[in-house]
């Protein structure tokens, strides 16, 4: 897709103008052209969410326009048009009609006070890409899948200030795709040997982004007995995936990022049912916004220091599987008790913390995965778990998810309900009991240093938004989350 400026949007020769219109009794006032628009009186309100589309006979140089309703104009927001332009590159009139080049009218919504045309240029880009998203490189019939526009022209604003804003929500966008597609793709295409590979192609892409890849032989040597328990099911070895981005000072304590990268979940010998077996390929979620939240902050060459990490396995089950009630021996050297295969997340990411810790003394360690059930029945598919050791770093993060229009929401991890971990013949037991969410989380406080500040993101549900599109987000398809709040997180903490 590429993006371009114009100052005036009438004269754009698109396929379809789009124009932003405000709750008011004549709505497309602020339009010099509205006249000559064959709009019958009245059909046209401004409440959010409303579109309608004309053709637009001549009033513009574009063939056709949509009237896109955005809300009373107190209430109108960078994001607000954002998610608004989203909704309409997924919608059959950019859609149906295969329209290649797409023109936004932004000067009505410019003039309005507090809009910021920086961070309008980067919500435009970021809708127009993720609004346009589609899982298809499986599909093969050419009818089935979405036509992309492959031009967007900005209008109405100062360019130099739209493309700025667009060249970062640009990248913001395409890594966010990137982690949809890996999330997307069936566990027979993406396996840990796979995922590490596509880390590594995609560390070539970009200048200066370290990826090495820990081979089985010094997973065992590094004594990972949590990770290679989860692994040892499993036809395809252990992978961990480390990348690390210097761009803050040479010394400076790097901000981890630690994701899950289970690459499909069977339950293991604490077998899955079939309805929750089904979508386990998602289970890498964490993993892959881990990945792709360090290339793009490499592309967009953040002043920070930051690495990601990346245990990637199956949790499956052959004769060589963990058994439920197995001792395993972490990387910390702390025992663990299975009392079920299926908490096998905090598992592999027990030991990816420790030698995270260990290898690079972070300032803050950011965990995220697909961790619990529960965190779906508590909070659903639109709001992220947040737990942490550091009421600093919660809200920091509480922010960054804010500032780029994602939800996440706090949960306690009380000392009281740690007892339930503790196990008759180890150091711990693999599970806590309820809640579900706050017992995982308190299982992998277990494994932080002393004075480590650290936070984990359970994504559980958000991963994939199964309801209708919502925001920046589509219906039936991952999401790419937190990897837009997590390049925020490390430009505001860097
Ligand atoms: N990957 C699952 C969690 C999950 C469930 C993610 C549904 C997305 C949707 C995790 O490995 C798991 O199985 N957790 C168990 C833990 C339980 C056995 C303590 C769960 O939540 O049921
Ligand atoms: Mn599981
Ligand atoms: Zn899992």
């Amino acid at each position: 897709m590429q993006f371009h400026y114009a100052a005036d949007a009438a004269k754009v020769e698109s396929d379809i103008l789009v124009l932003p219109v405000f709750e008011s009794d004549n709505p497309l006032k602020p339009y010099p052209f509205a006249d000559k628009l064959n709009a019958v009186k009245g059909d046209i309100k401004g409440k959010a969410g409303e579109t309608l589309l004309l053709p637009s006979g001549g009033a513009v140089a574009a063939a056709r326009v949509v009237v896109l309703g955005l809300g009373k104009q107190e209430s109108v927001s960078e994001k607000a048009v954002g998610e608004a332009l989203a909704a309409c590159f997924r919608s059959p009139a950019v859609n149906a009609y295969k329209l290649k080049h797409v023109a936004v009218d932004l000067s009505a919504v410019i003039k309005l006070k507090g809009i910021k045309t920086e961070s309008l240029g980067r919500w435009c880009a970021e809708a127009a890409i993720l609004g346009s998203y589609q899982f298809d490189v499986l599909i093969t019939k050419a009818d089935k899948k979405k036509e992309r526009a492959e031009k967007v022209t900005l209008a109405g604003g100062n360019k130099e200030k739209l493309q700025r804003g667009v060249s970062y929500g640009e990248v913001t966008a395409i890594y966010t795709a990137h982690a949809r597609d890996l999330v997307n793709e069936p566990s027979n295409r993406i396996n840990p040997a796979t995922l590490a590979k596509f880390a590594q192609d995609m560390a070539k892409a970009v200048p200066g982004l370290k990826c090495t890849i820990l081979k089985k032989p010094e997973i065992e040597k590094l004594k990972m007995g949590a990770f290679l328990g989860v692994n040892a099911g499993s036809d395809i070895p252990a992978h961990l995936i480390v990348l690390e981005w210097q761009g803050g000072k040479k010394g400076d304590a790097p901000i981890a990022y630690v994701g899950k990268g289970l690459c499909f979940d069977s339950g293991g010998y604490d077998l899955k049912p079939a309805a929750g077996m089904l979508g386990m390929k998602m289970d890498m979620a964490g993993g892959a916004a881990t990945i792709c939240t360090l290339g793009a902050i490499g592309k967009l060459k953040l002043k920070v220091n930051a690495v990601g990490v990346v245990p990637a396995t199956e949790n499956l089950i052959n004769g060589s599987a963990f058994h439920p009630g197995s001792v395993l021996t972490s990387m910390s050297g702390q025992t663990i008790e299975i009392g079920n295969t299926d908490a096998e997340g905090r598992l592999i990411l027990c030991d990816a913390l420790t030698y995270t810790q260990r290898e690079f003394k972070p300032k803050y360690i950011v965990d995220m995965a697909t961790l619990t059930g529960a965190q779906v029945v508590a909070l659903g598919n639109k709001i992220t778990g947040l737990m942490s050791n550091d009421d600093k770093l919660a809200a920091r993060l509480d922010e960054a998810f804010k500032a780029v229009g994602e939800n996440c929401w706090r949960l306690p991890l009380p000392d009281f309900y740690d007892k339930q971990l503790d196990s008759p013949i180890a150091d711990m037991v693999n599970i806590g009991g309820n809640p579900g969410t706050v017992t995982a989380g308190l299982f992998l406080q277990r494994f932080i240093d002393k004075g480590q500040k650290w936070a984990h993101l359970d994504i559980a549900g958000p991963a994939m938004h199964e309801g209708e599109a919502w925001g920046l987000w589509n219906s039936k398809s991952a999401t790419g989350t937190p990897v837009r709040p997590l390049v925020e997180f490390a430009e505001q903490n860097g």
